[in-house]
């Protein structure tokens, strides 16, 4: 085991006991997961206890001042992504931070730089992009099936999926509603899938129409009296190579479906749906869709911590860069910024390393 990756993890809730720790587990020897903290000291303990984490803290500082780690997952809510990956870089250890990367710009592009001078990789858990579907697709775009994509939809859409549970209807926790909890899933993969280009101009419309009222709850019975964010985002996204995105995200919605999250590209030689993946194209004089009759298997979930665990090993970054976050904060903070201002927003000069 001398070679194990020590983890230490910041918030012992649902995606740190759900996703963060078994996947590390996976990892057999490669990891050990030898610390875990929590503001509430029980949860910490109860993981500890379930998952046989030596080391248990009620506050993330003394956990990282006391125990030698090499990487660190933080799992806490949004407010505190930033403080607490910012100590733990400082604490000379890799992060993998939970989505979205932050509250505000200020914080993200501090937590790049943070992770510059540390010389410390910062991800982000964008696990969507791991998945077997934007793999594949990524192949067929790199080798230009699609042509140049120059428009996109972005959905992450629930008819009644105001979660039940945790902070996420609480703004001042979280920063926001479905745009920055879902709506940041399917704009990433988007972006990703587009290369990430450099973003122009925002314009987004939030709207509280169904969450501060009772009412059939899919995903548990929400605090609809407590309810301080958006219920619905919309937003339309320019950039500076002239491409586009259109943006829906809702935790609530009057619309069929139960949940549909999904990105749709429209490329000058092709298009595609993500999920389910099928690709368009015209070809022989013929309209034609593809549709793969396999996917590979493992879920996006695993395969983020798995290669978290391998970049951090071998200190090379992983395919969600601390840059890309800065922007991805830009777009989700501008448009929120335009909706409040019932006008676009023109977002100033960023540009991604690739
Ligand atoms: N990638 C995904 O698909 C996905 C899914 C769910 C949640 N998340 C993200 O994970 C984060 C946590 O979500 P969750 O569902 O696990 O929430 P949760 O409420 O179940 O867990 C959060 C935990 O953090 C603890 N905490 C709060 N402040 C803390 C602090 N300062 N230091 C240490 N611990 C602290 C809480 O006590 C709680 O146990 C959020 O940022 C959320 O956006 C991502």
């Amino acid at each position: 085991m001398a070679n194990s990756l020590r983890v230490g993890i910041i918030g012992a809730g649902g995606i740190a006991t759900a996703v963060h720790i078994p996947n590390y587990m996976k990892c057999g020897d490669k990891v050990k997961i030898v610390a875990i903290s929590d503001v509430v000291k029980e949860k910490a303990v109860q993981a500890g206890n379930q998952f046989g984490i030596t080391h248990v803290f009620s506050d993330y500082e003394v956990m990282l001042k006391e125990v030698e780690l090499d990487a660190v997952s933080i799992c806490t809510p949004n407010k505190f992504h930033a403080p607490a990956t910012i100590a733990a870089l400082r604490a000379g250890c890799h992060v993998l931070c939970e989505k979205p990367p932050a509250m505000t710009v200020e914080e993200a592009e501090q937590m790049a730089k943070e992770a510059e001078k540390a010389g410390k990789i910062l991800t982000y858990g964008l696990h969507y992009r791991h998945s077997p579907e934007v793999e594949v697709l990524k192949r067929f775009i790199d080798a230009g099936e699609l042509g140049e994509i120059y428009a996109a939809r972005v959905h992450a859409l629930r008819r009644r999926g105001i979660p039940g549970w945790g902070v996420f209807t609480n703004k001042e926790l979280q920063g926001g509603g479905p745009l920055i909890d879902i709506g940041v899933h399917m704009l990433d993969t988007a972006l990703y899938l587009m290369g990430y280009p450099e973003p122009d101009t925002v314009l987004g419309v939030t709207y509280q129409k169904l969450g501060t009222r009772k009412g059939v709850g899919l995903m548990g019975d929400w605090d609809w009296q407590n309810f301080s964010v958006e219920d619905m985002a919309r937003g339309m996204i320019t950039f500076k190579n002239g491409a586009s995105i259109l943006l829906e995200s809702a935790f609530a919605a009057n619309v069929e479906k139960h949940e549909e999250m999904n990105v749709s590209l429209m490329g000058d030689q092709g298009g595609a749906d993500v999920f389910p993946l099928k690709i368009y194209r015209e070809m022989h004089e013929t309209l034609v869709d593809i549709t793969p009759s396999s996917l590979p298997k493992k879920a996006g979930y695993d395969l983020q911590i798995e290669r978290f665990v391998e970049c951090a090993s071998a200190g090379k970054q992983p395919i969600c860069t601390a840059e890309q976050g800065v922007i991805l904060q830009k777009l989700i903070n501008g448009l929120y910024e335009s909706a409040k201002k019932g006008s676009s927003v023109i977002l100033s000069d960023v540009s991604v390393k690739a």
